[in-house]
């Protein structure tokens, strides 16, 4: 269970700053902004006015007239009145519907910019991060956009502005002592409601917490239903589960005991502005200075005044939750990727498709050397397999050369240019890789091949599979291509999806191919079929093989042999047969399972 928005992820102080980085999001509809702030201003106006009516109603009932004439200008008020109040609720509404458009148009566009920047990041962000996490960031970023909005735009300005013109009006028409009371008691509201709020604030918090804590107990007992009655320890639960609830019991009183406290103290601020109020209108009345229509006038002031207020201390703990959370969004935001194209970066063109690692060195974190000093060449269109143990760095080689992370000495060359100073899509344009764990998106088996090249024809499709060898399992399936593959493609087989990440590639058509282990999850004989595919797709490609079977790459033009993040050999199958050195003890090793395989 997730704590409660209303509770602020933590006790920082609000930041409001964010305000300024938001504000270029909302300036997208000037007009629409102070045609809103318009409508707010009349609708104000229009609760202004009400009292007013109200008193000269009033004083208009106690004129000593005929009958008639006081029942006519009574009635004209009556229904001046009745106009005011749907003027007042009209206006407002207006105000959000014109508001409406500003704030999901912030949200629409904050939405996207922190999209793009996502992935925009690097690999390592994304790796060390947890997906749920982030969306849930996302997702309570945008929404703190619209709960800002709605309190700050639709309560907070609108009762500042009102609390400005009643106080205005009283000073003006009664002089200084209402207008002091009235003042007084809602500064003393306000502050009293804040401070009582981020006080209450820890109850809250412990609530839920005991909350999350007793639920995750009982859910994870539960689940371990049978591992309980192994050990005969139904009581021991019991007795855990029950000091949980206890717990939330405890926070459950606590936190009901503060909210009281702050209704209570309030409820008193409240009383005692309302009641100073009218005992001032009273003596008032009673020196002759004002009417009763100025009594009820002053009283219908003051209840309208402390109405929105009522709201304040919630109001205040959104506004500040929907802070912290809009700056977390922004924090996101001011990540700054590890991989970024210079100013000046060139667009990469391949002509030949030659490869060149230069005495390339890399580490992902300091402490740990991955990659030393490794050179080699691939030569244009033709085939280099590299092979070597499990953790060698055989992927991080191909993680370089597409720029998820450039070297941290020594470069890598395309054609003869660097690939670290040219932009990083015109690098990943002419790079086709299938890489070792494939994951699908949650589509269907079609637009996961589409993807290779979102403009591809039916036909293309059709051809990409029939070389991936997806044809057979593919006319097998009852809806065919339309079939959904299931999150991350997890209602396939593993052979399945690396074919379904080699079609894609095959549609992509690069001038240079990887497979990263692309083969290993198949069994020998799809194997073979789809290395001879692969064979005739990669003619004239440059191709970069990494594998973990030997028997697929003895015709490779170079062999690379990775030990320990260094080259340990390379050359030919046959050379490096000759050399006995570790291809040959490898090879050995694999030939003898295979013929253990086969007894
Ligand atoms: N993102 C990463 N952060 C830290 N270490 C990594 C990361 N990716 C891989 N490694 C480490 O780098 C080493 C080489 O990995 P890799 O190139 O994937 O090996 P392989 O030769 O099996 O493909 C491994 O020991 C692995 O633990
Ligand atoms: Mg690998």
């Amino acid at each position: 269970m997730r704590p409660s928005r209303f509770t602020p992820p933590d006790d920082e102080p609000i930041n409001w700053k964010v305000f300024l980085k938001l504000w270029p999001y909302l300036t997208e509809f000037k007009g629409r902004v102070w045609l809103a702030v318009g409508c707010l201003i009349a609708a104000k106006m229009a609760s202004i006015g009400l009292p007013f009516v109200l008193k000269h109603t009033v004083d208009n009932l106690n004129l000593e007239t005929t009958k008639e004439v006081m029942m006519a200008a009574t009635l004209g008020l009556i229904i001046a009145y009745g106009v005011l109040r749907l003027a007042n609720v009209l206006f407002g509404e207006i105000r959000d519907t014109l508001f409406g458009r500003v704030t999901e148009r912030a949200m629409r566009r904050l939405g996207l910019t922190v999209f793009n920047h996502l992935h925009k990041l690097d690999l390592d962000f994304h790796l060390s991060r947890q997906t749920g996490g982030l969306s849930r960031d996302i997702e309570r970023g945008t929404s703190g956009v619209s709960f800002l909005m709605r309190f700050l735009i639709f309560n907070i300005v609108p009762t500042l502005l009102e609390i400005s013109m009643v106080v205005g009006l009283l000073f003006y028409n009664y002089g200084v002592s209402f207008a002091f009371v009235i003042f007084a008691s809602v500064v003393l509201y306000a502050f009293f409601s804040i401070k009582a709020t981020d006080w209450r604030t820890k109850y809250v918090k412990q609530v839920n917490q005991a909350d999350n804590s007793s639920t995750s107990r009982a859910i994870d007992s539960l689940l371990n239903f049978e591992t309980v009655k192994y050990f005969n320890n139904e009581k021991f639960e019991a007795n855990r589960y029950d000091v949980d609830l206890e717990k939330w019991e405890t926070a459950r009183r606590n936190n009901r005991l503060s909210l009281f406290a702050l209704n209570g103290g309030q409820a008193f601020i409240i009383a005692g502005a309302m009641t100073s109020m009218m005992a001032l209108a009273a003596i008032n009345v009673a020196n002759g200075n004002m009417t009763i229509g100025d009594f009820v006038l002053v009283n219908a002031f003051t209840m309208q005044i402390f109405m929105p207020l009522n709201f304040l201390g919630f109001v205040y703990r959104e506004i500040r939750g929907s802070l912290t959370n809009i700056e977390n969004l922004f924090k996101l935001l001011e990540k700054k990727p590890a991989i970024v194209d210079k100013p000046e970066a060139k667009e990469l063109k391949v002509t030949k498709g030659e490869i060149c690692f230069q005495n390339v060195s890399f580490a992902y974190h300091k402490d740990r050397q991955i990659l030393q000093n490794v050179s080699f060449t691939i030569k244009a269109g033709s085939k280099v397999a590299v092979v070597g143990e499990s953790g060698a760095g055989k992927s991080t080689l191909v993680k370089l050369l597409f720029r998820f992370y450039d070297p941290t000495s020594g470069s890598i060359t395309i054609d003869g240019q660097v690939v670290a100073e040219h932009t990083q899509d015109s690098v990943r344009e002419h790079i086709g890789i299938v890489p070792q764990d494939t994951v699908l998106f949650n589509d269907t088996l079609y637009e996961n091949i589409r993807y290779g090249r979102p403009d591809a024809s039916e036909q293309e499709i059709e051809e990409a599979i029939k070389l991936a060898h997806l044809d057979t399992f593919v006319t097998r399936l009852p809806d065919r291509g339309d079939t959904q593959v299931g999150e991350r493609g997890l209602k396939l087989s593993g052979g399945e999806k690396q074919r379904v990440a080699i079609a894609r590639t095959i549609l992509k058509r690069p001038p240079i191919m990887v497979f990263d282990e692309a083969t290993s999850s198949l069994d020998s004989q799809s194997e073979q079929a789809i290395l001879s595919a692969l064979r005739e797709i990669a003619e004239g490609h440059t191709s970069f093989m990494i594998a973990h079977r030997l028997s697929t790459i003895v015709d490779a033009d170079t062999i690379i042999v990775m030990d320990n993040g260094t080259i340990a050999e390379q050359g030919s199958h046959e050379e490096l047969l000759k050399l006995k050195g570790l291809y040959s003890k490898l090879w050995q090793a694999q030939q003898k399972n295979n013929s253990q395989d086969e007894k």
